[in-house]
């Protein structure tokens, strides 16, 4: 089969595509004929070896050498997938040969191929009946990620939220999930996301570069840094008496969940939850696709059409 391999860790151009094995499953794994995957930071800090400043990011380095490779990658990458069940292990219940599902791979990775083996411990769910499945690739990595914040946060009904960096993958589906939960949400973009954050449901927008931090008027029952790039004490001043904090620059990481992913399929059904494509790459051209998630720039997600 074709996949995504790494010559070792560094920029875009350590990726290609090969043709490899095809995987075979154990009795408690499902493969996957993969239709599309999202590209998303983490695939990308991962690529590159980047854990991120500090103590923190020194951690993450040896996790990432220990478990994914010492010298180089030995892994297919690739973190979040959408397709087909074509093969179930004999002690799976949870899925049949037909279903179309959504997945969070983990330390498994292998979703830029065309084939993925997965646990069926892993975080899996039907995909969304009405979604295509590039939109539903789109879903699991933010959608997970705001879930997981935004409810330790105490984020429910009549609370009012403040997402800043309301554009990235992360922060657009933390702003739809807030809305949600009943919250009213006021979001913080750059001047290209305002539109976009406008129309995914915030009151409210603040551009960054024009309205400093000091400048957002009120207090906020839950104050969610989407982005990494607010501190508590610079946020300080927003949150409200009895407020919470989040952010996703925490040695805390959001718990891959199948009900987390069930809830999100429902939530597109329903209406409360879009995809929000930015991109739309071949496995061919996988690093440009890198290329353009290293810019930090991406609206939304970045789509890896597989099949
Ligand atoms: N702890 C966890 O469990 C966890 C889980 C998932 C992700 N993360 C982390 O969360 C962060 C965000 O992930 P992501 O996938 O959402 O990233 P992403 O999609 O690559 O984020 C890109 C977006 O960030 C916006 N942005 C950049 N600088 C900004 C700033 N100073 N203020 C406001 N917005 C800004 C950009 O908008 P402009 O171009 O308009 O600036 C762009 O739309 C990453 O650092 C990732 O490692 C942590």
């Amino acid at each position: 089969m074709r996949a995504v391999v790494a010559s070792g860790y560094g920029g875009p151009e350590v990726l290609s595509v090969a043709e490899v094995e095809k995987p075979t499953i154990g009795s408690n794994e499902i493969l996957i004929k993969v239709k599309a995957a999202s590209l998303n930071s983490g695939d990308v800090r991962m690529r590159a070896l980047d854990g991120g400043d500090g103590l923190k990011g020194f951690i993450a380095k040896i996790v990432i050498r220990l478990l994914v490779g010492i010298t180089k990658p030995k892994r297919i990458p690739g973190s979040v997938l959408t397709g087909e069940v074509v093969e179930v292990g004999a002690d799976v219940t949870r899925f049949k040969a037909g279903d179309e599902v959504h997945a969070m791979a983990g330390f498994s990775f292998g979703a830029f191929a065309e084939y993925c083996a997965l646990p069926d411990k892993r975080a899996i769910a039907l995909k969304p009946k009405t979604a295509t499945f590039e939109e539903a690739s789109t879903l699991a990595f933010g959608g997970n990620t705001a879930l997981y914040f935004l409810r330790k946060a105490g984020t429910a009904a009549g609370k009012k939220v403040l997402i800043y960096g309301s554009t990235g993958a992360v922060g657009s589906s933390a702003l739809q999930v807030a809305k949600y939960l009943g919250a009213e949400v006021t979001a913080v973009s750059g001047p290209d996301g305002m539109e976009l954050s406008k129309e995914l449901g915030a009151s409210k927008v603040y551009n960054y570069r024009e309205t400093p931090l000091n400048e957002i008027e009120g207090t906020f029952d839950v104050v969610f840094d989407a982005v990494g790039k607010i501190t508590k004490k610079h946020a300080s001043h927003l949150i409200a008496e009895r407020g919470q904090y989040a952010t996703v620059d925490s040695l805390d990481v959001a718990k891959e969940s199948s009900a987390d992913l069930a809830e999100l399929s429902h939530m597109f059904d329903e209406g409360k939850l879009v995809a929000t494509i930015d991109k739309t790459f071949d496995l061919n051209d996988i690093v440009e696709a890198n290329r353009y998630v290293d810019s930090g720039r991406k609206k939304g997600s970045v789509v890896i059409r597989i099949a």
